[in-house]
């Protein structure tokens, strides 16, 4: 496929820009470029073609399954575009007054509530933009806490577990704590012996994933719990597999006392393309003063952002927060109303189908039901065949399928971490099924085949070592001398 560049025509337009009618405002001439800038020339046509062209040859949720595990790849309502489209919301400035903006303090407020609700914790913050960003004010909250009381230089490490998400220790580094690791038990708990160890005054925390990146609820996790508290430390829960849980159980009732909450995956928001997001935080009342400022209150039927927090640990982010999430997610909970449960007993439910006829064929390390996403091995297809987790994962995509999420949690070689979600129909995940039997046929018949693979899409077996170590991330002008500075 050509490159927008290798369109491109001198003098070709996708549009114009009105006459200007004021006075010419003159630039400085030092801040003049000397040069036009070398953009493509193409007409409307060419540019919509050439974008649809591209947007063909990528996978999302609206062209087919996608199992991506712990990424929660859910169908995004499109009543909730319609939402976060009204003029009211979409044309509001961020730096409007209050009582201009009203219905959209109003929405923030509920979504606050909804999500205190939710996750059994009285204080919530909307402002972070995505989980990682969470986790990081989470980090900087709890230490706020920690200063506050005098024990902010004692307490200078955070406990995670070996199955972490890769962003819970970047953001314990980033937030100037040292990281110690927990290791994961024969059931896939973690483990209480090694945990006992490792907890003491030093400890500010631990940070968790609860059902864990293997898809396992921890059975001790109230015992998990009391060490961290009795030793005087705060429990952090990672809220990226929270569609598993809700209405069932609450992080806050399992003895958590800060949480994040990943909008974008478990209350909807198209974000497979990386944004936007929403990561709100919610705490216990102890550490609300800690959260960042504003915040949205209500004082009797009004609402407004309170800026006069002094406790606080500051703004995390501009204005706001990620607005259109916040309308997007609202919108998804209250389609569901009070039965928003049913989300995560279907998530649950189809994640334990496709469980159930996958595990004869690959191997499953930790032999319980999962919650909404299960981790399997491709070991032994490697032992067998010399087949890996890369093969199966790049041969589904010729049945049309998105790979799970592969090689992660780092805990199991050969990892496939599945994640069906709630939005899928019994069709479509026996079709995956299908695929996945038929792989592990292939493996023992063709195993070329499935090294080769993929052979349908665009794009087919690329050498992943030379993409990551030399990646072309910029149109080479000077390689390709027809095309000068905006002309061809
Ligand atoms: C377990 C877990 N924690 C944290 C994150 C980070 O969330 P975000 O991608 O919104 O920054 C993810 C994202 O995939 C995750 O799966």
């Amino acid at each position: 496929m050509d490159l927008i560049y290798e369109k491109s025509s001198p003098g070709r337009r996708a549009g114009g820009v009105p006459q200007y009618d004021l006075p010419r405002v003159e630039v400085p001439a030092a801040l003049r470029r000397a040069a036009p800038p070398r953009l493509p020339e193409v007409t409307e046509p060419e540019l919509v073609r050439h974008v649809t062209a591209l947007a063909d040859r990528n996978f999302g949720i609206d062209t087919g399954f996608y199992p991506l595990g712990s990424c929660t790849m859910k169908h995004n309502p499109r009543v909730n575009e319609r939402a976060a489209g009204l003029p009211g919301f979409r044309d509001l400035h961020p730096l409007q007054e209050d009582e201009g903006a009203q219905g959209a303090l109003d929405l923030m407020w509920r979504l606050q509530r909804y999500l205190s609700e939710i996750t059994g914790l009285p204080g919530v913050s909307l402002q972070p933009a995505a989980g990682s960003q969470g986790e990081l004010t989470g980090l900087m909250v709890m230490r706020a806490y920690f200063t506050d009381r005098g024990e902010g230089p004692q307490r200078d490490t955070i406990i995670t577990a070996d199955t972490a998400h890769g962003t819970n220790p970047a953001s314990v580094t980033m937030a100037g704590y040292a990281l110690e690791k927990v290791a994961t038990d024969a059931r896939g708990n973690l483990d209480l012996a090694d945990l006992r160890t490792k907890v003491n005054e030093r400890t500010a925390g631990l940070m968790l994933t609860n059902p864990s990146t293997l898809g396992l609820f921890d059975e001790g996790i109230e015992e998990v719990a009391e060490i961290f508290h009795d030793a005087g430390a705060l429990l952090y829960y990672d809220g990226a597999n929270l569609n598993a849980v809700v209405g069932h159980s609450r992080p806050g009732d399992m003895g958590f006392d800060i949480v994040h909450i990943n909008l974008h995956k478990t209350f909807s928001q198209p974000h497979g393309g990386g944004g936007p997001g929403g990561g709100p935080v919610a705490v216990r009342d102890t550490i609300e003063p800690f959260l960042p400022s504003p915040q949205v209150v209500r004082d009797g039927n009004a609402f407004r952002l309170d800026h006069d927090r002094p406790k606080s640990i500051g703004r995390v982010r501009g204005f706001a927060g990620p607005f259109g999430v916040f309308v997007r997610s609202y919108a998804f909970m209250r389609a569901y109303g009070p039965e928003l449960r049913e989300m995560s007993d279907v998530a649950v439910l189809n994640a334990n189908y496709l469980l159930a006829r996958l595990r004869d064929v690959f191997e499953l390390p930790y032999d319980r039901h999962c919650m909404h996403e299960f981790v399997l091995s491709a070991r032994n297809l490697k032992r067998e065949h010399g087949i890996t987790a890369l093969d199966v994962a790049k041969r589904l995509m010729d049945f049309g399928i998105h790979p799970p999420t592969v090689y992660f949690p780092l805990v199991v070689p050969e990892a496939l971490m599945i994640e069906p979600t709630e939005t899928e129909v019994k069709a479509r995940l026996d079709e995956f099924v299908d695929a996945m039997l038929q792989i592990s046929r292939e493996a023992a018949e063709d195993p070329e085949l499935l090294r080769t693979a993929p052979h349908t899409r665009p794009v087919t077996r690329l050498d992943e070592v030379r993409a990551a170590k030399e990646p072309v991330v910029r149109y080479d002008f000077a390689g390709h001398t027809t095309t000068q500075a905006g002309t061809r």
